[in-house]
């Protein structure tokens, strides 16, 4: 079996719930419960006996421990995650306790119990530590774009906890062997994003008629890459890639963000017409220390694993729309008073 961390989240329930329906191995899933994660993501898992969900923090040692004693899993795939840049921004110091502290604590115990299995184990286990593209920084207008061999630079307290994660996760490789692999994404979107990141808080608030916010002059470029594609990446990484190795994961759809807010109200003004979507847009402050352009180089991941994505961003935010306007139950429970308390803090000029 696997031991997915973080699977109650966005990626990581579309993740787990990809796992049941294409393989044959059960899941043990490790999640805190965070804002951020819902058991409602799980739904569709509800009553399958391979799935097996544990509350819990990944720098929890002796719950971590005692998961591995039991399941004895042949790999960790590590997404859990503080992932949000504007709450990294308003308070870093949890993004260092999860993604830098905690990451490591998760090391630490895997480590001490890979040491323990016998050496045909222990070379055929796997550590997958799921990272991002925002480590290596901004890009102008006309550079390349990122590579597995782009330097660090991280510019927001998130990336900077990402890239001290991703560092760690090396130090094991380098230093203790351990068979870790690195995956760096780009933006993903699709069905179960919280709805604090630009595409599905543009979604509902198109959707209550409220102000679609676009950060400075909305040229900012970001990769996008739908969820499915990501899964998909990320089960080709655990099954052939090679340990110690990083591997870069994009969407081949560079955007400007308004461009991307504006593709979401087309799309509305077809499934739900009788409102003029784009007049809600509104420009507003712009994000402090905001990276301008992330690309990503895909190379290795098609030349090497074979694996490219299979869906367009015109098809992708089809589907994704369409999601949020099926799945209204879902929407009405993760946007609670906790969510409402994030948007009046975040968005207090517009509110
Ligand atoms: P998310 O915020 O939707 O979910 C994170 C999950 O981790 C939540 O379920 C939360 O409860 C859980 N979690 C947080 N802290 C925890 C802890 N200490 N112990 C156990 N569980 C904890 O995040 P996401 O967008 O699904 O991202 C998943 C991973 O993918 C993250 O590592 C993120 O950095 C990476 N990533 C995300 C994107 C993206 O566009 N969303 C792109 C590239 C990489
Ligand atoms: O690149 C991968 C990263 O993508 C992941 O590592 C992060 O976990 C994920 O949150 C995402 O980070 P971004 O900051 O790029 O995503 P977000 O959806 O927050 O913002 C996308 C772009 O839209 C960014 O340039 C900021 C802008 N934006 C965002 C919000 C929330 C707006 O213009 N208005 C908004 O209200």
């Amino acid at each position: 079996m696997i031991l997915v961390t973080g699977g109650a989240g966005f990626i990581g329930a579309n993740f787990v719930l990809d796992w049941l329906a294409l393989e044959s191995e059960p899941v043990v899933n490790l999640d805190a419960l965070t804002y951020a994660g819902n058991l409602g993501n799980l739904a569709a898992a509800a009553g399958n006996t391979r799935h097996v969900f544990v509350r819990g923090d990944i720098g929890d040692r002796a719950l971590v421990a005692s998961l591995l004693a039991q399941h004895r899993p042949r790999a960790v795939v590590n997404l859990a995650a503080e992932t949000h840049v504007d709450r990294s921004i308003v308070g870093p110091v949890p993004f260092i306790e999860t993604n830098v502290v905690a990451t490591c604590s998760l090391l630490e115990t895997v480590k001490a119990w890979w040491t323990t299995l016998a050496m045909a184990g222990r070379s055929t286990f796997r550590f997958l530590h799921v990272s991002t593209d925002e480590v290596y920084g901004s890009l102008d207008a006309t550079a390349p774009p990122f590579t597995e061999t782009t330097a660090y630079e991280p510019n927001s307290p998130y990336s900077a906890s990402k890239a001290a994660s991703d560092h760690f996760v090396r130090a094991y490789h380098h230093t203790y062997g351990l068979p870790t692999l690195t995956t760096n994404c780009s933006n993903n979107y699709g069905p179960r994003q919280f709805p604090e990141k630009l595409i599905p808080l543009t979604i509902v608030n198109a959707l209550g008629g409220k102000p679609l916010p676009v950060y400075g002059d909305g040229h900012n470029v970001r990769d996008w890459l739908y969820v499915a594609d990501h899964c998909a990446a990320i089960r080709k990484v655990l099954a052939q890639g090679t340990p110690g190795a990083t591997y870069n994961i994009g969407g081949n759809a560079e955007m400007k963000n308004v461009d991307v807010v504006r593709s979401i109200c087309t799309v509305l003004s077809e499934r739900r017409p009788g409102r003029d979507y784009l007049q809600q847009i509104t420009f507003v402050r712009d994000r402090p220390g905001h990276d301008r352009r992330y690309a990503i180089d895909a190379t290795r991941m098609r030349s090497e694993l074979g694996w490219t994505p299979g869906e367009s961003f015109a098809s992708g935010i089809r589907r994704t729309v369409s999601w949020y306007l099926d799945n209204e139950d879902w929407l009405a429970a993760v946007m609670s008073g906790a969510y409402h308390d994030w948007v009046s803090l975040q968005y207090a000029a517009i509110a």
